[in-house]
């Protein structure tokens, strides 16, 4: 039986990849999808991911999360990495179906209801609707079987401020109150997912060799490339989000993720927006601190990008 998942996205070039890996995966069974604001609106991340569904021939109900941060106000999006309309500038045939009523937040809740201790969460945006979905009943830790979290950055730099890794830090209150919530977390941070790259030649495959959607992914991450160029020093992207889908589907695993205390800044000074992971005491080797309930990954195996494709050319 494949297990019920809830995906929750800004989508985003890399949460449209991580869309595309998920489809193609028997293992979960994509029970519905929250949209929030990080990379663009979520109202633009809904209809992206509809049209990404429509794309792809299937019909996974998407719902409208939440706009603003819990704190202050949504701040416009990354068009600088993602393009104007979070899809790399592409335009994509009109979306099929429509959001459903509820908002991210009570269809996370339902479903928690419906699959009660079953129904994983993946949250690879902002996790604002995951914290308003606490806020509404603080129950919602005793039903989920596993929060897989792309966010943080552990031992290596942020990439929105010296510190802060982007979905962490634009809701840094969200994301204080998810992982201080006593639920099982597997925190997939940029120690990892920048070690996991997607080189041109595979982009290249994903255009040529890819379906509807496989293909369209590879165009989009077109623009999503250049942005990566001063960081590798070639066109080639970091697989944030897919790396967190892998994981919580089991299509790559954590050698190195001790379970460790972490907390999330979310003071106003230049630490906001840091994953301060207790990772002291791990030198002679990895060792799972007793009472963390969150297991940061800072290694995995193999190398996503073969696995990847192999999985959304299939
Ligand atoms: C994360 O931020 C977003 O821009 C990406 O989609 C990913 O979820 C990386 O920091
Ligand atoms: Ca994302």
């Amino acid at each position: 039986m494949p297990t019920p998942l809830y995906f929750d996205c800004d989508t985003g070039v890399d949460d449209a990849l991580a869309l595309a890996y998920l489809l193609n995966s028997p293992e979960v069974e994509l029970a519905g999808i929250g949209t929030v604001s990080g990379n663009v609106s979520s109202a633009q991340a809904a209809d992206n991911t509809l049209r990404l569904l429509a794309l792809a021939g299937r019909d996974v109900p998407v719902a409208v999360g939440e706009h603003h941060p819990l704190a202050g106000d949504f701040h416009g999006g990354a068009p600088h990495v993602h393009g104007a309309n979070g899809l790399g500038g592409l335009d994509l045939p009109a979306a099929v179906a429509a959001p459903v009523a509820e908002d991210a937040a009570d269809m996370l809740l339902r479903l928690s209801r419906e699959h009660d201790g079953a129904l994983e969460v993946l949250a690879v945006g902002p996790l604002t609707n995951l914290a308003r979905a606490l806020e509404r009943d603080p129950g919602l830790t005793g039903r989920i079987a596993k929060v897989t979290i792309m966010g943080g950055a552990a031992l290596v730099p942020g990439n929105i401020t010296p510190v802060a890794e982007a979905n962490i830090g634009n809701d840094a209150e969200a994301a204080r109150a998810v992982i201080a919530a006593t639920w099982p977390i597997v925190l997939v941070p940029l120690d990892s997912t920048m070690e996991n790259v997607l080189e041109e030649a595979d982009r290249v495959r994903l255009v040529e060799e890819g379906g509807s959607l496989a293909s369209a992914v590879g165009r989009m991450l077109d623009h999503y490339f250049d942005f990566y160029v001063t960081e590798y020093g070639r066109r080639s992207s970091a697989l944030h989000d897919p790396l967190a889908a892998a994981l919580a589907v089991g299509g790559v695993r954590a050698v190195l993720a001790p379970a460790v205390p972490v907390e999330v800044d979310a003071t106003d000074g230049p630490g906001r927006g840091q994953t301060i992971c207790d990772l002291r005491g791990q030198r002679p080797g990895p060792v799972d601190r007793s009472g963390a309930h969150v297991r940061v990954v800072l290694r995995t195996e193999p190398d996503l990008a073969p696995h990847l494709l192999e999985r959304v050319l299939a």
